[in-house]
């Protein structure tokens, strides 16, 4: 029942914001073939009804899709299976992500993309939709995001093509906010390393207590303070820390009060004050690469960094480095560059990391949320009526401002 009102509370949010206008790509009738990449549950599957995210439940929208006329595709394979094969350079726009494994056979996605009219990713099982596959899915109208975060789409190339990208606006930033307040203490109380005492059948408090603190008194500073970030501030109130944020725009001083977070202009000058730093961005052309080894060296020595955000807006090798001489003194995260993260990924090794697979904002009150977000921008797409603006990522050859 919860969970109902969970997923019947997000659509009339969301319905309640739109207004109707007639759209030039979506105003055609008739069936469409939508194709949704998401990732595999396998046996996980079947064990929970609201398993809504994976390929084999599709956000629970095939029955309804396939009753009114419409094709619908699910595949996992967006890439191909990686099999070491010739490594081969695709410059541009999908060479900042990955180095594409050719060997000679096409996923799933790549056949069906020539006569797509709508595609669904998500974040987590990333479609990396490159301007190449654009060029190629000449019936593409619609890209929409089953999560917040766009980035694995080609933006430019997508507003140049006259395609609208938009993604389920809020969905899941509360799953994400906890999950990092989370992340915060297991890397202040040096949690994981006694875990795996336990596990080993060990017994050793000073391996664990030598670098353990409290987060009380600790500074934390947020770099972007949108919609999650400021969830995570809020959360951190109560336990009496110095607070700060970094974001492009200053929180109406009201907000900024009840929070009781302080404003700082300067990322450079707030990010060598923190002892704790969250980063709430999206990743942009300006983000990338953000967290150099030259910004990290001037942050403070043993300094905890948790990324919900993406991978690339940090230098990976800078962060290895970092972990390896201590200056990071833990990174905890759920986003890597590329995803899934390959067995070599060097995250996977660096000490002092506490990394998982993407999963922060796939929690099954999360999932309820960008299945329902997903399937009313359908319904909208194919009334030819307008989304809840802000759910766009690219409209009318416009890129939403937090992508700018
Ligand atoms: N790990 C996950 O499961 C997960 C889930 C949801 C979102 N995310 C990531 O978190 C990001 C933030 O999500 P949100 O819902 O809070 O988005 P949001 O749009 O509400 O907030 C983003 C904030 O970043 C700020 N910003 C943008 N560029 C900046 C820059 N160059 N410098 C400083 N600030 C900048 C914006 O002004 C905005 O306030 C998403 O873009 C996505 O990449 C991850």
């Amino acid at each position: 029942m919860a969970m109902k009102r969970v997923a019947n509370s997000a659509i009339s949010a969301l319905a309640s914001s739109s207004t109707v206008f007639t759209r030039q790509a979506h105003a055609s009738s008739g069936s469409k073939k939508i194709v949704g990449v998401f990732y595999k549950a396998d046996e996980y599957a079947s064990k929970n009804p609201n398993f809504l995210g994976c390929t084999e439940n599709a956000l629970g929208i095939r029955d309804w899709l396939e009753s009114q006329g419409h094709q619908y595709i699910v595949t996992d394979d967006k890439e191909g299976p990686n099999c070491g094969c010739q490594v081969v350079d695709v410059g541009s726009f999908l060479a900042k992500f990955i180095d594409i494994h050719f060997c000679g056979f096409v996923a799933e996605l790549e056949k069906h993309l020539p006569d797509t009219h709508v595609l669904i990713s998500t974040p987590f099982h990333p479609a990396y939709v490159t301007a190449e596959r654009i060029k190629k899915a000449k019936n593409l109208q619609l890209l929409l995001t089953a999560g917040i975060g766009s980035d694995h789409i080609d933006l430019s190339a997508a507003a140049t093509a006259g395609l609208t990208v938009a993604e389920v606006t809020g969905s899941n930033v509360v799953s994400v906010a906890e999950d990092e307040l989370m992340r915060i203490l297991i890397l202040l109380r040096n949690f994981l390393p006694g875990y795996h005492q336990i596990i080993n059948g060990e017994w050793n408090v000073a391996g664990v207590s030598y670098r353990a603190y409290d987060l009380e008194g600790k500074t934390v500073g947020t770099v972007g303070c949108g919609r999650i970030g400021r969830l995570l501030l809020q959360r951190l109130k109560p336990f009496n820390c110095n607070l700060l944020y970094h974001d492009r725009l200053k929180m109406d001083p009201e907000l900024e009060k009840q929070i009781g977070a302080t404003f700082v202009e300067d990322v450079d000058r707030m990010l060598p004050k923190c002892d704790v730093i969250v980063i709430n961005m999206p990743l942009t052309d300006k983000t990338r690469g953000m967290f150099d080894k030259n910004r990290i060296a001037k942050l403070k020595k043993g300094v905890m960094i948790v990324n919900n955000a993406r991978g690339a807006i940090m230098d990976t090798q800078a962060v290895v480095d970092a972990c390896s001489s201590g200056h990071i003194g833990g990174y905890s995260g759920d986003v890597w560059n590329p995803q899934p993260a390959p067995k070599d990924h060097p995250w996977r090794y660096m000490p002092n990391h506490a990394m998982t697979p993407h999963v922060s904002g796939t929690t099954i009150d999360a999932q309820l949320r960008y299945a329902a977000g997903t399937k009313d921008m359908l319904e909208r797409y194919f009334k030819g009526q307008d989304f809840p603006e802000q759910n766009y990522i690219v409209k009318a050859g416009e890129l939403a401002p937090q992508y700018r």
